[in-house]
């Protein structure tokens, strides 16, 4: 029997058909649709039959070859959804945790000052890291060519000699000092920069916070009182300060305050070598030179600042033994403060 007499047959065939996977389905696309396949074959035979059989046989292979397509095609679509579902993340799994970026241990130390200041009534104040002669040294009472400014190794702009990196944030207190009357109490944290070579204990930049404190009556007393509620803050109850005799051109008297080494306990230490006590900063009682450079009357108004290391503070609470890691960026450091944050 020919098989253009069997088209219903057929038809009700190709309504079955199935297929696994994309194999399968093409062995069946081959059988049918194909160049050699069935609906050729059928075209074959179509072209031997009876005119009047025309009409009818021509209507029924192509419904034939309809159906062939449309069943095919639903079998690729049904294999592909599969195929989609198996290759679909797999939504039961426990989830990796999304590692937490890190906060520097420099900013942690500097909120941690900011924060004991600020209780204390202190408000914020900054100023620019390029800065002018005025601001870091002419106004806070270091003469042109006075021995103090080789203390600090100054980076010059060789163009602009006037123009120069910050080397301590004091500048900050002539800024705040200009454009303020007393009372004055302002916490000035920010970086600063001078000519060293680089090692384990230098850099050719640092952090600083710096006090200032001018308003009638402010005495030494006051000044001592807050260094130890600060070094008590920051270092434990037990902590004990000393203040030792020293000289900043910006201050007089002029003092270095040691704290009892919380590393050791004050037993000593190779850190504290082995006195017991570490120097954190410098302080004193603002000269009357300066506040009168800056527009404050001495006779009226007294004051006193206070200058301190950041990365400092930070060894002592932290050991970090080399002070190139703070500038570093290497993830695994700053990971070892994830628990401080
Ligand atoms: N500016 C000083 C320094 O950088 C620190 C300091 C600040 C000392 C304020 C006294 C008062 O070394």
């Amino acid at each position: 029997m020919a098989l253009i007499d069997n088209i219903p047959a057929l038809i009700e065939e190709i309504r079955q058909l199935n297929a696994n996977n994309a194999e399968e389905l093409e062995t069946l696309r081959i059988k049918y649709l194909s160049k050699k396949g069935l609906v050729p074959q059928l075209m074959g035979e179509f072209r031997q039959v009876a005119p009047e059989r025309k009409r009818e046989l021509g209507v029924a292979i192509n419904n034939l070859k309809t159906e062939a397509q449309n069943r095919i095609n639903e079998l690729r679509q049904k294999i592909e959804d599969t195929q989609e579902i198996t290759e679909r993340p797999d939504l039961t799994r426990t989830s990796y945790p999304t590692p937490l970026g890190t906060r520097h241990p420099i900013s942690l130390v500097r909120e941690e000052i900011i924060d004991i200041f600020s209780r204390l009534g202190f408000c914020l104040a900054d100023g620019p890291e390029i800065e002018d002669d005025w601001h870091v040294f002419s106004s806070m009472n270091f003469p042109e060519d006075h021995p103090a400014r080789d203390m600090q190794d100054t980076f010059f702009i060789e163009s602009h000699p006037d123009i120069i990196l910050r080397t301590h944030t004091s500048s900050v207190q002539s800024r705040v000092m200009e454009r303020q009357k007393p009372p004055i109490r302002v916490i000035c944290p920010g970086r600063v920069y001078r000519n060293e070579t680089i090692s384990a204990r230098a850099h050719c930049f640092f952090h600083q916070v710096e006090g200032l404190y001018i308003d009638e009556n402010v005495s030494f007393t006051d000044l001592k009182q807050v260094l130890l509620l600060f070094a008590q803050e920051m270092f434990g109850r037990n902590t004990k300060i000393r203040l030792r005799p020293s000289y900043f051109p910006f201050t007089e008297p002029s003092a270095e305050m040691d704290i009892s080494c919380n590393i050791c306990g004050g037993k000593g230490c190779a850190f504290c070598k082995n006195t017991g006590w570490v120097e954190i900063l410098g302080c004193g009682m603002v000269d009357p030179a300066v506040l009168e450079a800056n527009g404050i009357d001495p006779d009226k108004y007294t004051g006193y600042a206070f200058g301190m290391g950041v990365e400092r503070i930070t060894n002592l609470k932290y050991q970090v033994k080399d002070l190139r890691l703070f500038s570093e960026n290497d993830k695994r450091f700053l990971e070892e403060f994830i628990s401080a944050n």
